[in-house]
Parts: C-alpha cells; structure tokens; sequence
C-alpha cells in the first residue's frame, strides 16, 4: 500500500496532508526518514511512524452472510468428514471467520460469519438476540389456536419459550415462502421424512406454511416448538436476522456486508 494511502487510512492525514508530511521529512518508515512519495508499505509488517509516533491501521474485520443449502454442517471443520459451511465461504480467505450462531444441517438460508469476535460475543448474547425470522412448512393443517400457544410461549424440555411471532401463511404469502425454502430444502425435507419420495407440498393441501419470528436461538428450537404443537417440520429456512434479510442472494453464495449493514447490525443488538 502506497505510504499516503496508509497515512490516510490510519486517520493522520487526508491524502493531500499525508504528502506535506512526507516531503516535510516527518514521516518515517523502519526508522528511516521516507521523504520519496510514491514509496509501498505492508501494513503490520512496516513500521510506520509520524513526528517519531507509531501509526497502525484499525483492524478491518470481515461480515458477511451466506445463503445456506440444505446439507451442510454448521462448523468450519468436521471430524466426521460431512459437508461443512466452511467450504461455502473459503472464497471469501479471510483468517479468524467463524459462524455467528447456528444452522441445523438440514435448514437452509441465512447463516452470518464474522471476523469480529466482539460482534460476535453481541449478538450471540443471550440478552441480544435479535429477532429472527424463519419461514416453516409443517405437517398437517397448523390451526390458529396452535399459532397462539406458539405466540404466548410454551413449555419445551428446556424451559418455556419467550413470546414468539407467529403467522401462517396462505395464499400468495404461502406462495412467498415455498419459493423462498426452494427446492432443495423441501426435497431434504420431504425425503428424509417420506422414504425418498417426494410428498405433495402445502399448497397442494398436505401441510401448513408458516413464519415464526424469535428473540431467542436454542438449540433446535423452531423445529421443537413446531413438534410440541403436533406439526412436525418439513422444511426450515431462516430469511432475515435482525435488520438483513437474505434477499436475492443465491443459495450456496454469500456477500460481505457493508459497513451501514454492520452498523445497523450492532444497532440492533
Ligand atoms: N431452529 C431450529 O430448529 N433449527 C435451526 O436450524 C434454526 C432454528
């Protein structure tokens, strides 16, 4: 990196400034006196200093989100060899990224990753969590009244669960959310469950969509509560988290995020 970009980067100087330094023979890298102007520093390696003070660049940390397939373990390696989320974001080669929180093998869509350990430590914190919102197709005819015991919080092996949004879907909103779970959620689904058959879908009358929003993350819990009420899951995917949503992303891509969506990420939480 060129020695005023690093200047300017590290916040002592705009460019034009970080070169009337340099020609004034007040910056120096290694401990040498650099007064040449187009001079190439390695940020971490060089040692940079201004008036005899050290400059160091902020760390640059790395978010982003992928849209999760179906199949795919959440970890960035697996002794037992399976597919793993890690081999879906080797090309972003960033050292330190770890998942945010976690996605049953099975359930697709939006998993975060950061380089960020305080980001991370934020929002897997209990008292932080951020709303997440997941689309479902279940078993059965899911009634209003299951909605509400979901809603109002129901008793689970570990505890009751927090008042959760929960809305079934029909119509063009069920039309909405088979095309968001995709394909491959719901043959995964549908296989494992039917003998490698696949079943008819909701909207041809043999189960419910639903959207349920939650305010905590445990273990397996979308797929628990929905049991709990008599409507075991088919399919899950997770649309948004907090202030993302997955939008057009690809299944199998994933997109850093921008600084704003960093920003109202640590907002939220
Ligand atoms: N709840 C679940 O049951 N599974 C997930 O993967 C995420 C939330």
């Amino acid at each position: 990196m060129r020695l005023q970009k690093f200047l300017a980067r590290a916040g002592v100087a705009s460019r034009r400034h970080a070169e009337a330094l340099i020609a004034e023979g007040r910056v120096t890298v290694n401990g040498a006196v650099m007064s040449e102007m187009g001079a190439k520093v390695t940020p971490g390696v060089d040692a940079v200093a201004v008036d005899g003070e050290l400059v160091v660049l902020p760390a640059e940390t790395v978010t982003l989100m992928l849209h999760k397939p179906a199949g795919y373990v959440t970890t960035m390696s697996d002794p037992q060899g399976r597919p793993t989320v890690a081999e879906l974001v080797d090309g972003a080669a960033c050292p330190g990224l770890f998942p945010v929180g976690r996605l049953d093998a099975d359930t697709t869509g939006l998993l975060l990753f950061t380089t960020d350990g305080e980001l991370g430590q934020l929002l897997l914190h209990p008292r932080h969590h951020v709303t997440k919102t997941y689309l479902a197709l279940v078993e059965g005819a899911l009634e209003e009244a299951d909605a509400a015991r979901l809603r109002a919080g129901i008793e689970l092996e570990d505890g009751p669960t927090l008042p959760a949004d929960v809305s079934i879907l029909r119509g063009a909103d069920a039309r909405r959310a088979a095309a968001l779970i995709g394909d491959d959620a719901q043959a995964s689904g549908t296989r494992q469950r039917h003998g490698g058959k696949r079943s008819r879908t909701a909207l041809e009358g043999a189960g419910t969509y639903v959207e349920v929003g939650l305010r905590e993350g445990r273990k397996r819990q979308v797929r628990r509560m929905l049991e709990a009420v008599g409507h075991p899951i088919i399919a899950l995917h997770r649309q948004s988290l907090g202030p993302l949503d997955l939008g057009e992303l690809d299944r199998g891509a994933f997109r850093i995020l921008t600084e704003q969506e960093v920003g109202a990420l640590k907002s939220a939480s």
